[in-house]
């Protein structure tokens, strides 16, 4: 027999998931909805499975004659800079490189026919939110779909629909794999010089930034509750950074082997406008597993001047010129950014028209 105030606490146990679903989405100063069990289970199979297939593969495999650069795409939109990105990738071989993208599946998007993108948007790709751990699962999505695809992928790049490239596919293919000079931050010479001399760099570095010092960074450390990182995630090893980055082979695989980190990293913030993981748990990842891996710093530019409600500024049609392209390509840590975000949709066309004369050429 059910006492009354029992069937009372039951029949509002059972309203609170309804109460979230209804009241999470959209506002920034309410918690997100956690990860459904079921989608957390199918990650976890691609995860398993892109672990042990990839693991047997490396940079120097042999039975890749050419190393390939996977773009990874995030998009919860139509892939605005599409007919750009085509002519980044027109004459190019598809032995260089492949495309992959993440759609949010509950959005309607016009999918691009006929061109690079046919056939590349991913299946097993899931709904994303704002600010939330979804954001970090569908990358890893990407990266695990990517491993699994082609052993000759080698480095992956994270871009989104707000991305444009500020140079040729051949500068960014030229830069990642074999100049020897465009790592500025870079002291250590290659350990084998007869492979550096035929054009071969053997240790492969990530594109990363990594930042531990940043104000407000404690604030992002607690937003889950006081000590719910601990033990594994001590606030001094918590680090930001862009979650736009180039990873290396090796990088792809630890980040999609993790589980000890994204166990804490997938808990839900109680407001989303302090919490923003997907910007921390790469960093944190890598420079715990691999503080020498990686540059620190991004190929990705991006203008947080004026910034408002995390999201940095984004240039419009009438701002797009050879002067930016070329403002925007100035780094003190590398020869030059090889990306830039956000540009508005409708900068397409005025980007159109400077491709050929000044995006791509170097
Ligand atoms: C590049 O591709 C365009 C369009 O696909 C084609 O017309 C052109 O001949 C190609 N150029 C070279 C140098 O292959
Ligand atoms: C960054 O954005 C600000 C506006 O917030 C603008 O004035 C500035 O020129 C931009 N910087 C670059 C390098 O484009
Ligand atoms: C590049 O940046 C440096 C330092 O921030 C600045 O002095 C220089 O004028 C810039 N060059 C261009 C082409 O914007």
């Amino acid at each position: 027999m059910f006492s009354t105030p029992f069937i009372l606490s039951f029949s509002l146990l059972l309203s609170l998931p309804i109460l979230f679903f209804f009241v999470a989405p959209a506002f920034l100063t309410r918690p997100l909805p956690p990860i459904p069990v079921p989608d957390e289970l199918d990650d976890l199979r691609l995860f398993r499975r892109a672990s042990s297939a990839a693991s047997f593969t490396s940079h120097l495999s042999s039975s890749s004659p050419k190393l390939k650069i996977a773009f990874l795409f995030l998009t919860n939109t139509d892939l605005y800079f599409a007919p750009l990105w085509e002519r980044f990738f027109r004459n190019q071989s598809k032995s260089l490189y492949n495309i992959y993208v993440h759609a949010d599946p509950t959005v309607k998007i016009t999918r691009p026919h006929g061109g690079v993108f046919d056939n590349r948007f991913i299946p097993n790709a899931k709904r994303t939110f704002r600010a939330s751990p979804t954001l970090i699962s569908a990358t890893r999505r990407l990266l695990a779909t990517a491993l699994l695809d082609d052993p000759a992928n080698a480095y992956f790049a994270v871009l989104s629909q707000y991305c444009i490239p500020l140079h040729s596919f051949r500068y960014v293919y030229h830069s990642l794999f074999t100049s020897p000079s465009f790592d500025l931050t870079r002291s250590d010479p290659d350990p084998d010089p007869q492979l550096t001399q035929l054009g071969v760099r053997v240790s492969y570095r990530s594109f990363i930034e990594v930042l531990s010092k940043e104000p407000g960074l404690w604030r992002r450390y607690v937003a889950r509750g006081k000590d719910v990182m601990l033990p594994e995630v001590p606030f001094k090893r918590f680090r930001v950074g862009s979650q736009f980055f180039v990873l290396t082979r090796k990088h792809a695989l630890m980040v999609v082997r993790d589980r000890k980190l994204w166990n804490k990293f997938k808990l839900p913030c109680y407001k989303a406008s302090s919490c923003y993981p997907e910007e921390h748990y790469f960093p944190t990842l890598l420079s715990m597993q691999d503080p020498k891996g990686y540059t620190r710093y991004t190929l990705t530019r991006v203008n947080w001047t004026g910034a408002t409600h995390g999201h940095p500024y984004a240039y419009k049609p009438a701002e797009v010129s050879p002067e930016l392209i070329s403002r925007l390509r100035n780094s003190t840590h590398s020869a030059s950014y090889l990306f830039a975000r956000k540009f508005l949709p409708d900068c397409l066309t005025p980007l159109l028209d400077i491709a050929d004369s000044v995006i791509f050429r170097d």
